[in-house]
């Protein structure tokens, strides 16, 4: 049975839902599962935007056929390669062969590097050309590196539809409520929305900026990514979410604070700086145990919030493993322009502090509020003033 939804008088949603699936690519959980969107513009001739990814084929064929109700298709828009979104495409083509494929060159290269060969019917587009499908004009805009060099945005300058293949995407399954109006977008959406954001595309701050100004040149009354809602209100907010986190500025004013502990002690030292935080009127503290959280959320958390606290054991001579992963994955994000506390420890030769300040001095514009604290196995009775102190200074630069 299809699951297809109207969204305008001759656009419909094909996509599908997976819950199934436990790690998007392989390595993000995703308990609240992730949708896998694809439209269908039933114009005087007949566009599929996207397929999707294979886990959820059975439902996404059944959906095609429905809304084409008997047409043929006439044009397979591919806005992105990555397989998530790309995977049917040959699938497709067996059952729709008379469908040309409008594309970019790098993704016409791609599809025959996952298919052995490009499509026999095969259109490529570049910046700035059209595609008339009767009511509707469709013009393609490159967005290079967001986040696969091949990808691209197709905007319908007739009923100003902006479909923006990843960009404005989340995790999480839709259940019926197609519109991103129609949910609690802000209250059970919005963390999902940033991990999303951050982990995928949150390297490639610099394109996404670029693609930001491109949109603002255009009139957007909707947007239909492929993962996640359909954005048809409230859409300078959620696109200024975007901007926030691709100019790597915080979202918040608050502290994070994850710890790496190995017994408990580093644990104690840090809850007790977030109690003493507290104490001093900041409000929304986060706490996180490396270990028990994954990597995913913290980098999303460290992206939100304006000041981290790192505390970490000290483990075979380095980082304790956790915290050192950690490290390593806000790198690689690009993370930068934040304050940051240390608190290390180490029973007989503490090195974390020591360490983890040389990673944050390969990110740009990291701070490092007051002296690390150094732990010796626990924190001590005489050391709770260095703690006060600590926090007072966290508390002042917030
Ligand atoms: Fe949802 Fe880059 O694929």
């Amino acid at each position: 049975m299809h699951n297809i939804q109207p969204i305008t008088s001759d656009l419909i949603y094909v996509g599908a839902s997976d819950r199934k699936l436990a790690l998007f690519e392989n390595v993000y959980p995703i308990p609240r599962g992730v949708s896998y969107n694809s439209y269908v513009l039933l114009d005087e001739k007949a566009v599929l935007l996207d397929t999707a990814d294979a886990a959820v084929g059975e439902q996404f064929f059944e959906n095609v056929k429905a809304a084409l109700a008997g047409r043929q298709l006439d044009y397979l828009v591919v806005n992105h390669m990555e397989p998530d979104h790309a995977a049917l495409i040959e699938s497709l083509l067996l059952r729709y062969p008379e469908a040309t494929v409008v594309t970019t060159a790098k993704a016409a290269q791609m599809i025959e590097q996952f298919f052995g060969s490009q499509p026999s019917k095969l259109q490529v587009v570049k910046e700035g050309d059209t595609l008339c499908t009767g009511r509707h004009t469709l013009a393609f805009t490159m967005a290079p590196m967001v986040h696969w060099p091949e990808v691209m945005m197709t905007y319908d300058t007739t009923d100003k539809i902006l479909f923006s293949a990843d960009a404005f995407g989340t995790f999480g399954a839709l259940s019926g409520n197609l519109f991103a109006d129609e949910v609690n977008f802000e209250g059970e959406w919005l963390n999902d929305a940033r991990r999303y954001f951050i982990n995928i595309v949150g390297k490639y701050g610099v394109q996404v900026q670029n693609v930001l100004k491109k949109a603002a040149t255009l009139d957007i009354q909707m947007i239909c990514p492929l993962h996640g809602p359909v954005w048809r209100q409230n859409l300078g907010w959620f696109i200024g979410k975007h901007d926030v986190w691709s100019k790597y500025e915080p979202e918040d004013k608050a502290v994070v604070i994850v710890y790496g502990s190995i017994y408990g002690h580093t644990e104690a030292a840090a809850l007790r700086l977030g109690t003493l935080l507290a104490q001093r009127g900041v409000k929304g503290i986060k706490a996180y145990d490396a270990s028990h959280t994954h990597a995913s959320k913290l980098v999303a958390e460290c992206f939100r919030a304006s000041h981290v606290v790192l505390a970490s054991s000290t483990y075979n001579n380095g980082i304790y493993t956790p915290m050192e992963n950690l490290l390593m994955d806000l790198k690689a994000h690009c993370w930068q322009r934040r304050t940051v506390a240390l608190i290390e420890n180490g029973t007989w030769a503490p090195q974390s502090g020591k360490l983890m300040r040389a990673e944050l001095e390969q990110m740009k514009d990291i701070s490092i509020v007051g002296d690390t604290l150094t732990l010796k196995s626990a924190l001590q009775p005489c050391q709770e003033e260095r703690l006060a102190a600590l926090a007072d200074q966290i508390a002042a630069s917030l």
